[in-house]
């Protein structure tokens, strides 16, 4: 299924005067990152991702029927029971992207309602969850208009919807670890959306994720500038392939469980991605002090104590530290003793590999 015109329904579909749906979606955390994309989002290279727990968006969607078909859905948003219109602009290209795919969205006026578990200004991104709940929402009234389609359709269009509106998002739907991109070494997977992987060795599907807020403010470089930046990067093949390679060797440390090749992997895959960011034109930074403070104190950890505490990072300053759950009860003491102090504020988030989206 790897053309998308798959997506667009073909079929006369029931009338739904109004409908109402909630629901929520995780954020996720990439092992092999997504870096440089062509236009709407189909990336450059593949990636794999954890998909996460706590940290969740959910959003519920009142879609009221109208009687005149529309160029622009009209949409009003609201963020924690208040009107949000500054989050307009990117539902609004998001809905347009979607609308071939959607067409009879046209036909509703649609009110939305969202909220995040983790705060506003965490450093967060919020874009792939948040998507992920829009898409789960529009795919739920579908399912309303064409009932007789598959379930499993359904989840790819899902993450195919969520793609259009945040790359990240197609990671977003399920879990516990979500391919995206076409690679020869899965062969389900597809640059037009994400799919689930189950093949991991069990102690990597209850990994934890704790998120040190070392900077909490908004990114200075948002991701679509910096995914733009990679268009005449010197080195964008070379780390397209790169990401490439890794992603097989990822897959066979992931299922033979193991760790040691996990941290090695994962950590040089997250200061590659930062690599890219170091000598771009014009270069930026968003690694901060404390950001490789954390990261030496990871390494030494590891080295003295032998436990499998590793960093990964995404477009920010913010740390993500991955460890198995069996080595939680030491690895926390050590995270609220020597880490925590590099927090902004102190602040942190424990999650985990959770399993995607839930209908509320
Ligand atoms: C560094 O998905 O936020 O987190 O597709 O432009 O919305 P857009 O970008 P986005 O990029 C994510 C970049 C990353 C790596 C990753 O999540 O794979």
């Amino acid at each position: 299924m790897n053309d998308k015109a798959h997506f667009i329904p073909k079929i006369e579909g029931n009338v739904v005067s109004s409908f109402q749906t909630k629901w929520s979606a995780p954020s996720n955390i990439a092992l092999i990152k997504y870096w440089g994309k062509k236009e709407l989002q189909i990336p450059c290279n593949p990636s794999v991702s954890f998909t996460l727990d706590q940290c969740r968006t959910t959003t519920s969607l009142r879609f009221q029927r109208i009687m005149d078909k529309q160029d622009h859905v009209s949409l009003s948003i609201r963020y924690e029971g208040n009107p949000a219109p500054y989050f307009e602009p990117k539902v609004k290209t998001f809905i347009d992207r979607i609308l071939p795919y959607a067409p009879y969205l046209r036909d509703y006026k649609i009110q939305i309602d969202t909220v995040n578990s983790f705060p506003h200004s965490s450093g967060i991104a919020s874009s792939a969850s948040a998507m992920a709940t829009l898409a789960a929402a529009i795919m739920d009234l579908e399912k309303q208009i064409y009932p007789s389609l598959a379930a499993e359709d359904r989840i790819k269009k899902c993450s195919f919807l969520a793609r259009l509106g945040s790359g990240s998002a197609a990671r977003s739907v399920e879990g516990p670890l979500v391919l995206w991109g076409k690679h020869t070494a899965s062969p389900n997977s597809s640059d037009l959306y994400g799919v689930r992987w189950t093949k991991a060795a069990d102690v990597f599907k209850t990994y934890r994720d704790t998120i040190l807020l070392v900077d909490k403010g908004q990114k200075e470089v948002s991701s679509t500038v910096g995914h733009n930046l990679m268009h005449n990067h010197p080195f964008a093949e070379n780390r397209f392939a790169q990401a490439k390679a890794r992603y097989r060797d990822l897959l066979t440390i992931l299922e033979m469980g193991d760790m040691d090749g996990f941290s090695d992997l994962v950590e040089l895959e997250a200061l590659s991605l930062h690599a890219m960011m170091l000598t771009s034109s014009p270069y930026y930074i968003l690694m901060h002090p404390n950001t490789i403070q954390i990261i030496q104190e990871v390494r030494r950890y590891r080295k003295t104590t032998g436990l499998h505490l590793t960093f990964t990072l995404d477009a920010g300053a913010n740390v993500h530290l991955l460890y198995p759950a069996h080595e939680a009860e030491k690895v926390d003491q050590f995270i609220a003793s020597d880490l925590r102090k590099y927090c902004q504020d102190n602040e942190l988030i424990y999650d985990r590999v959770g399993t995607g989206l839930k209908k509320v």
